[in-house]
């Protein structure tokens, strides 16, 4: 490890202080007596403890994260819930960054993406090939799973889900009410929304909270250009892609969904947006499939009060968002807790149990399919169908660096909010911003 990493590490001070937050509120008597013991002994007493940081706040995350804590107390560990609620991680990822330049990184971190090979790089994150290889993990992943979590020939990151961004919400007691049928194509989107609309019904539910409108846009790109321009575009940040007329009609698009939107779109958090799909105020939604673990846990059953289908005209496509645990490399005592939580990652009860409260699907080639309802079953099936049906969210973080992302959403946030400024503007200048950061690299 860098030397100057070291150093970031070294600044242990306060820290049984915030160890002893007690840990999340779950329904089984053994964690009950967990909580109790945390709250009155020192965390060493009842085996190890480990800060955990993450974003997942909502009712299905909440759920999801309880079968990692009580799975990981069964070892004899317990997960100290460092929660930094955020849609999408925005805060959670600046708290992370934050402490780790105090010099007070947690022990375990929620962290997707791209910053997977970039925190390796820089020697932050704990080598975990001993959980990785004696579970087998690399005959058991999914190829994409395996290049996430073992960027660089060790294994550095435990893998939990893969989420699908392009899917469409509606609701199901609607559609049938008015005779409406999910639509395939954007002409038949429009015709559903119009129908909607004339009975009183919000078209489309959303959200102008920047990575929101940015999930939404990077699913109009995919159904504008396909794969291979999504790749250019987000990936490999080829300046002709950014001069692309696709990529002006996807702005364009962008802009004329807004007839389908409240005015104005209100900066909700997703499970508000949720809600109104599942209150029947709202007819569809753009949403990752996170937002099927929440309807799931208000008690809504997939394929009876809502349904999932794929994003108009981006069927073939499986944008996916993976959710990732790094353990962090800090005091060499914490590595053998470090260590079971990875290896509880990847227990199938686990996969199976966690992805079917989330929403998302196992990141497991031979998975329990038993659980899956119809929207896991399809995702599960396009994602294991390859690599040519995989296309990484930039919103996420799986396309590129989060300096990209970050100025990439920013940029697209305003052109949606602001009316005034033209394609051809916004195309320019997120040309600049693919131009400026590939120069940083
Ligand atoms: C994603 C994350 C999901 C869910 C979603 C909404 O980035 O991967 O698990 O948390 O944000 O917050």
């Amino acid at each position: 490890m860098p030397s100057t990493i070291k150093k970031i590490f070294s600044n242990r001070k306060n820290k049984e202080t915030s160890r002893n937050k007690p840990a999340l509120a779950m329904g089984s008597r053994r964690f009950c007596l967990t909580l109790l013991l945390c709250s009155c002994l020192s965390p060493t007493a009842y085996g190890e403890g480990l800060q955990v940081l993450h974003w997942w706040k909502s009712a299905s995350e909440r759920q999801a994260v309880n079968v990692l804590v009580s799975k990981l107390a069964e070892e004899e560990v317990t997960w100290l819930d460092g929660v930094i609620p955020s849609g999408s991680g925005v805060g959670a990822s600046i708290v992370l960054r934050s402490r780790i330049l105090a010099g007070d990184a947690p022990e375990v971190a929620q962290l997707n993406g791209v910053l997977i090979s970039e925190w390796d790089k820089l020697g932050l994150l704990l080598n975990i090939d001993a959980a990785g290889n004696n579970g087998k993990w690399e005959k058991l992943l999914f190829p994409t799973v395996l290049t996430l979590v073992r960027p660089h020939g060790h294994f550095v990151a435990a893998p939990l889900g893969i989420h699908r961004v392009n899917t469409l919400f509606y609701n199901r007691l609607l559609f049938t009410r008015y005779g409406l049928v999910p639509p395939r194509t954007w002409a038949e989107f429009d015709h559903v929304a119009t129908k909607l609309k004339r009975h009183g019904i919000l078209p489309l539910a959303q959200s102008s909270e920047p990575w929101q409108v940015m999930s939404l846009f990077e699913t109009l790109v995919l159904s504008e250009g396909g794969a291979p321009f999504y790749r250019d575009l987000f990936v490999n940040k080829t300046a002709s892609a950014f001069a692309d007329e696709r990529l002006g009609k996807a702005l364009q698009h962008l802009r004329y969904l807004k007839k389908w939107m409240a005015a104005p779109v209100l900066e909700r958090p997703w499970n508000a947006v949720t809600a109104e799909l599942a209150g029947g105020n709202a007819g569809m939604m753009v949403m990752g499939d996170w937002a099927k673990g929440e309807l799931n846990a208000w008690g809504h059953v997939t394929d009876e009060g809502f349904g999932c289908t794929a994003v108009p005209e981006t069927a073939k496509y499986h944008l996916y968002d993976i959710d990732t645990l790094v353990m962090l490399a800090t005091q060499k005592s914490f590595r053998t807790a470090q260590e079971k939580l990875a290896k509880v990652t990847m227990s199938g009860k686990v996969q199976a149990d966690y992805n079917q409260l989330k929403g998302s699907i196992p990141v497991l080639r031979n998975p329990d399919l038993g659980k899956m309802d119809s929207c896991s079953l399809a995702s599960w099936k396009l994602f294991a169908s390859g690599a040519q049906a995989q296309v990484p969210s930039l919103a996420h973080r799986m396309a590129a660096d989060e300096v990209t992302k970050d100025a990439m959403i920013a940029e697209v946030h305003h052109y949606f909010l602001d009316d005034r400024l033209s394609v051809a503007q916004t195309q320019r200048r997120l040309g600049v911003i693919a131009r400026t950061t590939a120069r940083i690299k």
